[in-house]
């Protein structure tokens, strides 16, 4: 959870728990994860945000400080709350977080302009620590990833060196008594080779945690936690047809079976065939209830003359609220809503400097709901990562297949077509989303790319076909791999593969004459266009 002061923090309490105090990284979500994998649950919460007495009583089996784009030689950067240094639990900081321990504790740290190490650098390790133990030996000499301006340059008391890189001569430092250690690398990333590993020595090792977090573990007490929410209240649950919010439909109705009702929204901006699928799929497979409600002509003209993304994503959101409370009213007057926000939309809402983070796109699983709204929300997967809520739904007996589906947006076709949308639109870019995809899946690299879809431009270009002019719009396709939608890389497909995908949707799609791939990563582009 991001928020340290809501009601249910302490949930998932009964499991060996780790708090990750952020201190701002880009990359402090990748501690989450890291831990998560190995079966440890752990929560993030900005270094600032809660009280001493909070911090306590959370009870974790040990802390880890981390990363932050500050210097903490500058007057007023941030520091770790001194109880954390008081608890008597191991204590693991990285990067900004090593740096910010040494200095509370009596060390110094310095930064010279040019001293710094960014990618790619290697640590010589000259001691042993049960962190390492294991995995690197004395002696060894090893890859990891740095990003520092500033080092540690004097040992608080009670440390030693551990390990040194040539930019960093306190590059892994412990306490062992205090079971304190320090590292300038960062191991949470998939370039410190080694990082998940030295993570769990940590976790298992050193803190102890059993590594009693498992889905099936999670199922039981989600389960539990929706009947005591929701009691005898009624909830709906608006299906989207993606992996989240059909895991959450699943989980609710095991947890309070004809309590739920499921309300699927067809927008009128879905893929081909979607809706179809969705409906087959929960009536037919799952035999959970389902109201099927065609809004098309309400969404195309709520959004009619909008051309800016953040109006059409604000439209949408609360055109999906209106028909829910229309719906829950009718179907004897629902209480709840239920949605498939995940846990990486929950840090991103809460910022390390306690305001809000710069809103990039408003998402309406969080930012785009209507502030006054009618309904409690439950949210069963606000503690998950994408990944985990997959393995929830196998778990919860999904097909493999349908809870490896590529993410698709709440606001669906809408953002993927920039400026106006039009019915005419909607319709030649679903053919193009419809060949790309068979495509991909034909060549076998479904499973293997995070997302991909078509995106219809605003732009007509000149073409030539057989012998006569032609003047239509132009489609990009994309396709990135990703592990979280944080960050994302474009697909590397081979020429041939797009090539091929070009011609048939300049043959088969009319409307279109020109094709073009998005080779922009995450950051500085995002995902979706709009
Ligand atoms: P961006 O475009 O922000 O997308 O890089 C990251 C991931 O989030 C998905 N996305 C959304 N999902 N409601 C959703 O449920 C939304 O409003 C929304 N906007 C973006 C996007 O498809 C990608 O997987």
């Amino acid at each position: 959870m991001g928020q340290p002061d809501s009601a249910d923090i302490t949930q998932f309490h009964q499991h060996d728990h780790i708090l990750i105090l952020d201190f701002g990284s880009q990359v402090t979500q990748l501690i989450a994860r890291r831990l998560r994998e190995s079966g440890v649950y752990c929560e993030i919460w900005p270094f600032n945000a809660a009280p001493d007495a909070r911090i306590k009583a959370y009870n974790p089996k040990g802390v880890i400080l981390s990363g932050g784009p500050s210097s903490v030689t500058a007057e007023d950067s941030p520091r770790a709350p001194d109880i954390v240094f008081e608890l008597g639990v191991p204590v693991f900081g990285i990067c900004y977080g090593q740096q910010v321990m040494v200095q509370q504790l009596g060390g110094r740290v310095e930064g010279e302009s040019g001293s710094g190490e960014f990618g790619r650098a290697y640590v010589d390790i000259v001691d042993e620590s049960k962190v390492l133990d294991g995995i690197w030996n004395t002696g060894a000499h090893e890859q990891v990833w740095m990003s520092h301006g500033d080092h540690v340059a004097e040992l608080p008391d009670g440390f030693r060196v551990v390990g040194k890189s040539e930019g960093a001569p306190f590059a892994f430092i412990a306490d062992t008594d205090r079971r304190f250690y320090g590292v300038q690398f960062h191991p949470e990333v998939v370039h410190t080779p080694h990082g998940a590993e030295l993570l769990k020595n940590f976790t298992h090792n050193v803190c102890q945690c059993s590594g009693d977090w498992t889905m099936a573990a999670f199922k039981e007490e989600a389960i539990a936690k929706i009947r005591k929410q929701v009691g005898k209240g009624k909830v709906i649950c608006g299906l989207s047809g993606g992996v989240d919010s059909s895991v959450t439909a699943v989980l609710l109705h095991e947890a309070i079976g004809d309590q739920l009702s499921c309300i699927y929204v067809d927008t009128g901006l879905m893929r081909s065939d979607e809706s179809a699928q969705v409906v087959k799929l929960f009536r037919d497979h799952y035999n959970i209830p389902l109201i099927h409600e065609d809004a098309g002509e309400m969404f195309l003209s709520g959004l009619e003359g909008v051309s800016d993304p953040e109006v059409k994503r604000k439209i949408i959101g609360s055109l999906f609220i209106d028909v829910f409370e229309r719906l829950a009213k009718k179907d004897g007057d629902a209480k709840f809503l239920a949605q498939g926000t995940l846990y990486p939309d929950v840090i991103e809402s809460v910022s390390f400097t306690g305001g809000p983070s710069v809103t990039i796109k408003s998402h309406h699983n969080v930012g785009g709901l209507p502030d006054i709204m009618n309904l409690e929300l439950v949210e069963p997967l606000r503690e998950l990562f994408k990944d985990e809520v997959r393995v929830l739904g196998v778990e919860l007996g999904m097909h493999p297949d349908f809870v490896k589906r590529h993410p698709f947006p709440g606001p669906g076709l809408a953002i993927r077509i920039p400026g106006e949308i039009s019915g005419e639109k909607l319709e030649i870019l679903r053919k193009a989303d419809a060949v790309y995809l068979e495509e991909i899946r034909n060549a076998g690299l479904y499973d293997a790319i995070w997302q991909a879809f078509a995106v219809l431009l605003p732009v007509k270009t000149v073409g030539v076909m057989g012998d006569s002019r032609s003047y239509e719009f132009v489609c990009a396709l994309r396709a990135v791999t990703s592990t979280d939608g944080m960050t994302a890389d474009s697909y590397p497909f081979d020429h041939e593969f797009l090539s091929r995908v070009s011609t048939r949707i300049i043959n088969e799609v009319r409307g279109i004459n020109r094709v073009t791939y998005d080779v922009t990563s995450k950051p500085p582009g995002t995902i979706e266009w709009e």
